[in-house]
């Protein structure tokens, strides 16, 4: 299975989250961030999993932005998605985490398929999701008929 988390981040909630998947559940998989991002294949992934920070009114940044903009030009039919993205819920719900919609509508137009649902996450509660996140992926690679590297229970 070849999986990459791609993050974003600028207090450093979400490359949290992405190092504790990466550490924690997917020790092989690649762990890269948007602010370095040298156009990979991403075609090349069965599973590409999403951490991405909002900011703004409910804004992506700059850097969010222009991978928002390469991914216009992906087709994505054969890989799965997974996007788990902190933000601040005191934003509101239009605005809370956003970038996680933005994104999801994003991969699902380029033609990958969404493994559960797009998760927002409020930073208060960013530890509490992660096992629940551990628990997806077991899930996943269990419908696959997979095991995963290390074993992940939590
Ligand atoms: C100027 C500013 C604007 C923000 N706007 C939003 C927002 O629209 N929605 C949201 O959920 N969080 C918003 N946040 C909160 C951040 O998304 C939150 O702190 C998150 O943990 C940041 O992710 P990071 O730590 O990975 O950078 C904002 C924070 C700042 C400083």
């Amino acid at each position: 299975m070849n999986v990459i988390i791609i993050y974003s981040t600028i207090y450093g909630h979400n490359l949290e989250m992405s190092q504790f998947i990466h550490d924690k559940i997917l020790p092989d998989s690649t762990l890269i961030s948007m602010d370095n991002f040298t156009p990979v294949n991403l075609a090349n992934y069965d599973l590409i999993i999403m951490c991405p920070c909002t900011y703004g009114e409910g804004q992506l940044t700059t850097n969010e932005e222009a991978f928002y903009h390469y991914l216009t030009k992906c087709c994505l039919t054969g890989s799965d998605y997974l996007i788990v993205g902190v933000g601040d819920k005191h934003f509101g719900p239009r605005k809370f985490a956003n970038a996680v919609s933005i994104f999801a509508e994003k991969l699902a137009a380029a033609g990958a398929s969404s493994i559960t649902h797009p998760l927002k996450v409020d930073y208060d509660e960013a530890k509490l999701v992660q096992k629940r996140v551990n628990k997806i992926i077991n899930n996943y690679y269990q419908k696959k008929g997979l095991t995963l590297p290390i074993n992940t229970t939590m």
